[in-house]
């Protein structure tokens, strides 16, 4: 199995933890700005996404103390809309986690044939945001609409 280049996959892993601690942050902050008749069970979904990126920053954390590598003490990029209407907090989510995504599928292409615990970790990754990304579509899709909102996330 030929050589892995560990500078480049822990470069990769440490901005997938700091893109995932924003998440965290993220979905806390908007969990606690939704108000109106629908409110619990939105509530209780971007508290269990806000729980999910924590899981999600652990894991690549993780990944980059088995490789020997400090783990990063930033946090990804947060911009406040102050738009908090549903629709703009789901659009939001989707456009974010699309960015987490495209760090995995970085990693995979990086890591693929040159180790098999992180392109079994990336792989895994990618197929969880790529599910995760598939609900906030169909969250978003008026009832009785199919097609995806965002044909990107098919
Ligand atoms: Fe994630």
């Amino acid at each position: 199995m030929a050589e892995l280049d560990t500078d480049k996959a822990v470069e990769l892993l440490n901005r997938i933890l700091e893109q995932e601690l924003a998440g965290v942050v993220r979905y806390t902050h908007y969990s606690l700005l939704v108000f109106g008749y629908n409110r619990i069970p939105i509530v209780a979904w971007l508290r269990e996404q806000a729980g999910e990126s924590l899981m999600h920053a652990q894991q690549a954390g993780e990944m980059i103390t088995h490789l020997g590598a400090y783990p990063s003490l930033a946090i990804g990029p947060l911009l406040d809309s102050h738009q908090h209407d549903i629709g703009t907090i789901l659009r939001e989510s989707l456009e974010t986690e699309g960015k987490a995504l495209a760090l995995y599928k970085a990693l995979l292409a990086l890591v693929e044939g040159h180790s098999v615990m992180l392109e079994e970790y990336a792989r895994q990754m990618v197929h969880a945001e790529e599910l995760h990304a598939g609900e906030v579509d169909k969250m978003l899709r008026r009832p009785g609409e199919v097609a995806a909102f965002r044909s990107g996330a098919a």
